[in-house]
């Protein structure tokens, strides 16, 4: 089970195309009438528009916001607020614009309005980096998360494709961070894969057209999930490093999560190994870390350290500068593996995880299917083509050894040589892995009103003796005596009639008939027919739990996982009638052991039935000594196959 805590940030967004429009709005809806507008000027024109869009409302115009936050240009801005009585900034532009907004705001406590033009995500976290004498503080306060964000998907149309690239990968550095992050939860899990799967396909559309506006939305609504990822759990070895790389070594901020990202997830994939699944589930590819190298390289984005200008040598002092303070993350952080993972960047190889050549794999894996092709029986062809991707993926899953695999062969040979024509291994192999149950649950359970199936074992026989209502099929053998009246109808409730019903059970030690060779002939097993009432009686003796023929491999592998191997006390019944589907099915002695924890998982709660004790003479008439049981049902089958006349009516 997984506890979590989960909290949302506490701003307001409006997203879409021309919502630029709406920024006066806004800025009424926050009670505030004297704004501030921060740009830049490369995005002059953007500025521009939002000013006028703004009217009386803009009483000032920054266009100063520099990288990293620096507290001087904080200071010239802080100027204006004060000399122009502002009472809330708007802030047109990418995460330096938003970082002097929040600066201000962290300063003054007004408001904050963003209108992002790139994928950075941080106007929708808490958080402020500055840069004072060089040196960088972050500060992480409920003061400095935006007020409002107004996505505006035509406000970046115009960014161009290599920083859309590299913007865009930032996003997803946070959302893969967020989904092995210690905070995470269900929610933040869910906006992280979608934000995934949205910038994955985004960015290759947003490199065809860079004025695909379906694509820059996707890219937008990406950014803006990431970022609320990266607002609510904290990051690892990805941001971190980068962090340093950035800060020391003075590398740009999205190219560096471009190149790093894939390594640091090479690096982190064998901790976590169902988050990789995951991502590269969401991004259509096999292994995640090489499928995001992969996407990186298609899209013309840096894919080495070397390419952003970093020297070899400043390899070993990176790693141990960005592993010098510890902090979480899903493997452990070595200035070894660092050191290691930086190497990769700085050459720029294709990543594989732990070394293992995935795309070989892969390869293989749609070589083996294609030879599935020529199929005539497009079933076949399904189920071997979807077996065969299972199996590999299975084997990759697990780090699958020879010796593994070995033992697999081995334990495959053996339990098909401990079957003979009274002993199916394999049966019993399905049934304790549940896939037995499985399939009977996905073939048979779908008519609302009938009554549950459960397998049909290994000891059931083709036509059994025919036996007239009320026989005895236990011939006489010892055991608590029962009296079966059992009737069969159709979900309307009608009596079914002529349904032939086959009836076997073990006996009072626990073993069918087929299991003891000294035993004369078919015993406590019989072909009923039913009658106008869809009734039919039979006497016999009450089951009881049995162990399921443990002395073979299927035994030494439950005794390996410690599972017993018992049943819960049943009979079996198999219920055939004209024109309808068969039943096969089980009734279960309430109170019986075992009900919780049957061997085959073949108990439902509505096929577990009272068989209350009784005295005195049994329905038929016959003086019993003792007590015996009474199992009284009603099954309910499924209504007549509808058959197609080809008439039209
Ligand atoms: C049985 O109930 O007969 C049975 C079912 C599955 C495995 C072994 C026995
Ligand atoms: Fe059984």
């Amino acid at each position: 089970m997984r506890s979590f805590v989960h909290a949302t940030n506490p701003n307001r967004v409006v997203f879409g195309y021309g919502t630029s429009a709406q920024v006066r709005q806004e800025v009424e809806r926050l009670g505030r009438a004297r704004a501030l507008v921060l740009g830049s000027p490369p995005l002059a024109a953007l500025g521009d528009r939002v000013h006028e869009a703004l009217e009386s409302l803009a009483v000032a115009r920054f266009d100063g916001a520099a990288m990293h936050t620096p507290v001087e240009v904080t200071e010239q801005a802080m100027e204006l607020v004060g000399e122009h009585s502002v009472d809330c900034v708007v802030a047109v532009g990418g995460g330096s614009t938003t970082g002097l907004a929040k600066a201000l705001a962290w300063r003054t406590g007004i408001d904050q309005i963003i209108l992002p033009t790139t994928y950075a995500g941080s106007e929708v976290t808490p958080v402020l980096g500055e840069t004072a004498q060089g040196t960088k503080m972050t500060r992480s306060d409920a003061a400095i998360l935006p007020e409002t964000v107004v996505y505006d998907v035509e406000f970046t149309l115009d960014l161009p494709v290599a920083m859309s690239v590299t913007s865009g990968i930032n996003a997803m550095a946070h959302a893969v961070e967020a989904l092995y992050s210690q905070q995470t939860n269900p929610v933040v899990d869910g906006w992280a894969l979608e934000s995934i799967r949205l910038m994955g396909r985004a960015l290759p559309a947003i490199a065809a057209d860079p004025a695909d506006v379906d694509a820059r939305a996707e890219a937008l609504h990406a950014a803006w999930l990431a970022g609320t990822c990266l607002g609510l759990v904290g990051m690892g070895l990805h941001h971190k490093l980068c962090h340093t790389l950035g800060g020391s070594f003075d590398l740009p901020h999205a190219d560096t999560h471009t190149v790093v990202l894939p390594y640091a997830m090479a690096y982190n994939a064998p901790a976590a190994p169902e988050v990789m699944r995951r991502i590269a589930e969401a991004l259509g590819t096999d292994d995640a870390p090489a499928g995001v190298h992969d996407l990186i390289s298609s899209l013309g984005g840096p894919t080495s350290l070397h390419q952003l200008g970093m020297a070899e040598q400043d390899l070993g002092t990176a790693a141990e500068s960005a592993t010098a303070k510890s902090y979480p993350n899903p493997r452990e952080v070595t200035t070894e593996g660092v050191a290691a993972l930086l190497r990769e960047a700085w050459a720029g190889n294709r990543p594989a995880s732990g070394g293992r050549p995935m795309a070989a794999l892969h390869r293989l894996t749609e070589q083996v299917v294609a030879g599935f092709d020529q199929a005539e029986d497009p079933r076949v062809r399904q189920l071997l083509t979807d077996l065969v991707r299972h199996l590999h993926r299975f084997v990759a899953d697990n780090d699958v050894t020879e010796g593994e695999w070995q033992y697999a062969v081995d334990f495959l040979t053996r339990t098909g040589r401990m079957c003979s024509d009274t002993r199916q291994e394999f049966v019993l192999l399905s049934d304790t892995l549940g896939v037995s149950s499985a399939v009977d649950l996905l073939t048979n359970s779908r008519t609302p009103g009938t009554t549950p199936s459960a397998v049909l074992g290994p000891f059931y026989v083709e036509g059994p003796p025919t036996a007239e209502h009320g026989t005895d099929i236990s011939q006489g053998l010892p055991g608590e005596p029962l009296w079966g009246d059992i009737t069969i109808v159709d979900t309307e409730g009608v009596p079914v009639r002529d349904a032939v019903v086959d009836v076997w059970q073990s006996n009072e030690d626990g073993y069918y008939d087929v299991q003891l060779p000294d035993l004369d002939g078919p015993v406590l097993r019989a072909r009923f027919r039913t009658d106008e009432k869809g009734r039919f009686t039979f006497r016999s003796i009450a089951p009881s739990e049995y162990p399921i023929p443990d002395d073979g491999p299927v035994g030494s592998m439950l005794d390996a996982v410690g599972r017993h191997p018992y049943r819960a006390p049943h009979v079996h019944f198999m219920i055939m009638a004209p024109g309808r589907p068969r039943l096969i099915t089980q009734l279960f002695v309430a109170g019986g052991a075992y009900l919780d924890s049957d061997a085959v998982f073949g108990v439902k709660d509505e096929l577990i039935v009272d068989m209350p004790r009784q005295h005195g003479a049994t329905p038929d008439g016959r003086d019993m000594d003792g007590s015996w049981r009474l199992l009284e049902f009603t099954f309910h089958i499924a209504a007549e196959i509808e058959q197609d006349h080809g008439e039209d009516t």
